[in-house]
């Protein structure tokens, strides 16, 4: 089996990093992770990568005049480091025309709503104060519009009567860890196809959103 080499670029936390290194770790799955690049040297989700063996790269925004430096400088080392394809995981950065052109199609973010539903920050707070019933994560290609692109897979949580922002958050990542994991072995096993504004899957049934949500007894 041919691994896919991935690049994971976050900003924090990082447990949707730790979610795909797991997910690797399987002996039947299509992507291995062979680094880990951050812009902020405080990101917590650094030390997880180097405790479980992957290498990282610190490029500190902060660092470059312009974004479109920032940009060149991510851009160059994920070719250095072999990046086939490359994963946002929390990476809270607004992206130039040429960074997401280089990578089209290459290049996967998770957002932690149903899009086109609530992009941008304060999500959960906002689909909270819609009312929304039912909110989720999406797994998508990135396009230059912020949270925007062909969306890959998608999962479905319930938004609770009693929920506040950090409760539906804490229950849409724990759909994200299994989301994304399911949405790069598809990218990987190259069964996706993007058409137009949208992706195609190929191959057998896909998995229904029911595996992502189940509803509360
Ligand atoms: C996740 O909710 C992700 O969808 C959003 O930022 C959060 C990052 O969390 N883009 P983590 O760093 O993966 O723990």
């Amino acid at each position: 089996m041919v691994r896919r080499r991935v690049a994971i670029v976050i900003s924090g936390r990082g447990s949707n990093m730790e979610a795909l290194i797991a997910a690797c770790r399987q002996p039947d799955y299509p992507a291995e992770i062979v680094h880990v690049v951050s812009n902020e040297p405080a990101a917590a989700g650094l030390a997880k990568a180097a405790a479980a063996g992957v290498p990282t790269t610190v490029i500190e925004h902060r660092r470059f005049a312009a974004r479109a430096d920032f940009d060149a400088a991510l851009d160059r080392r994920l070719r250095e480091v072999g990046a086939e394809l490359v994963c946002h995981a929390g990476f809270m950065r607004i992206l130039t025309v040429d960074y997401v052109e280089a990578w089209r199609d290459r290049l996967i973010n998770i957002h932690p709503s149903l899009l086109p539903a609530f992009p941008g920050l304060d999500t959960h707070a906002r689909a909270i104060a819609a009312g929304v019933r039912f909110s989720g994560c999406t797994a998508h290609f990135v396009r230059a519009k912020v949270d925007a692109g062909p969306i890959i897979a998608q999962a479905v949580v319930p938004v609770l009567p009693d929920d506040d922002a950090e409760r539906l958050a804490a229950r849409v990542l724990a759909a994200e860890h299994r989301l994304y994991p399911f949405a790069l072995r598809l990218v990987a096993d190259g069964r996706t196809r993007v058409v137009g504004d949208t992706v195609v899957v190929d191959g057998a049934a896909i998995p229904a959103v029911g595996l992502f949500s189940p509803l509360p007894d």
